[in-house]
């Protein structure tokens, strides 16, 4: 028999990757996993290596008592660096040293302030940062996952061959592991948008998966290789119609509050950080986005005006509107882009932003220059107060590189 090339297979995988994404989609109801964009905590850019059992601890007290939980950060996500190998029966265990109590305790101890507990691994050997990967172990490393009581795994792809059918079936393969693993178990699926994940991830039981690679805290990096808020958010346009419940765009963790304290995302103290400003830019668009919203700053140091940003009912009402929308770029002119998302019941959420390095005074004509046309009869300015009778106009001044966020209703 004639051996298939390499281009068949490719879309064979692709056609059973449509059908099946098609399947989940029309299965995904309210009850699905990650039914609205998971919201969280994640300890990998402030943290990175320096991980432990105490500091989760701590961070599961602060979100439990600082508001955070309250408004729907309910994960605890530790990212890379806490195992410590495999023993004689090939199960994973954590490193001892910043691990003592295990795993089981840790997410006992994150149960019991209301959080659940998430988890990293890799699909090859080793992990990025060159500890025990799960690779050959997908069944045996989702049973553990489910038996510590671990209800999130991000799975990254370093040290794995770059083709995207290999990507696939080992994604696949932790996915079906995930899903026979007796627990519910959301999986983010963390390949950095190499090999178009939007296209596949569903169907390799993904709840939500990374478009682009990692975040850098600046607000434009101007550079190839590393990704600043606006060159993140520039890769999300035309991704869109991927995204829904069940299945999420992952625009990266969020850098609102790190101020140039990561080493990674300062590339070891090249970037200052973004100002306040350019946070609360980069919250309200990746609310826009219905981004997963994965806070990285150190919560028990948190400073009010990020604990308020990231707090923010308004604009969290938006990021987890129940219609699933991912918000898209409506109208562009010269540093100006404005953002719709379509939200239940026919409101609408509109972002102006500002990208100039200059202030801007607007007035936008909704239906005329943005096509934007239902009758809606109020206009709520999300950081400007009370809902006020909507005239068809929205009028603002947008400082350097600010954005204004408006919910419409009928
Ligand atoms: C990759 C991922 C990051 C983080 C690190 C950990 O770079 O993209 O989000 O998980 O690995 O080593």
């Amino acid at each position: 028999m004639r051996r298939m090339n390499k281009t068949s297979a490719k879309k064979i995988i692709l056609l059973l990757c449509l059908f099946s994404t098609l399947q989940t989609m029309a299965q995904d109801t309210g009850n699905a996993l990650a039914a609205t964009p998971p919201m969280g905590w994640n300890s990998w850019n402030f943290f990175e290596e320096k991980i432990d059992e105490t500091i989760l601890k701590q961070t599961a007290d602060a979100m439990a008592q600082n508001g955070m939980l309250a408004a729907g950060y309910n994960y605890i996500v530790i990212d890379d660096h806490w195992v410590g190998g495999r023993d004689r029966k090939n199960k994973l265990f954590p490193d001892p040293v910043r691990f003592p109590g295990g795993m089981r305790a840790l997410a006992d101890y994150v149960h019991s302030r209301g959080l659940k507990l998430g988890i990293y691994s890799d699909a090859a050997t080793l992990t990025c940062g060159g500890v025990t990967g799960s690779y050959g172990f997908e069944e045996l490393d989702a049973k553990t996952f489910a038996e510590w009581g671990i209800d999130y795994l991000k799975y990254d792809y370093c040290n794995a061959p770059d083709d995207v059918t290999t990507a696939f079936s080992r994604y696949k393969k932790m996915g079906d592991a995930l899903k026979n693993s007796g627990r519910p178990i959301v999986y983010s699926i963390c390949e950095w948008g190499q090999r178009k994940p939007w296209l596949w991830a569903r169907a390799a039981g993904g709840q939500l998966w990374r478009t682009t690679w990692d975040s850098r805290d600046v607000w434009q990096s101007h550079d190839k290789d590393l990704t600043g808020v606006m060159e993140i958010f520039d890769q999300q346009d035309g991704l869109q119609q991927y995204a829904g419940p069940g299945g999420w765009n992952d625009p990266d963790l969020l850098m609102v509050g790190l101020y140039g304290k990561g080493s990674s995302s300062s590339v070891d103290g090249r970037f200052k950080g973004c100002n306040t400003t350019e946070y609360r830019s980069h919250f309200a668009l990746w609310c826009m986005l219905a981004a997963p919203l994965m806070v990285n700053s150190d919560l028990r140091n948190i400073e009010p005006v990020t604990l308020a940003l990231l707090t923010n009912r308004d604009l969290i009402a938006i990021d987890q509107d129940g219609l699933g929308r991912q918000g898209h770029i409506v109208y562009k002119k010269d540093s100006i882009e404005v953002l719709a998302k379509e939200l239940d019941k026919g409101e609408i959420a509109l972002c102006v932003l500002n990208r100039s390095a200059q202030p801007v005074t607007l007035s936008i004509d909704v239906p005329g220059q943005l096509g934007i046309r239902a009758p809606f009869g109020r206009i709520k300015d999300i950081f400007g107060g009370a809902a006020t009778k909507y005239n068809g106009r929205i009028k603002c001044s947008l400082d350097v590189h600010d954005t204004r966020v408006y919910r419409l209703s009928l």
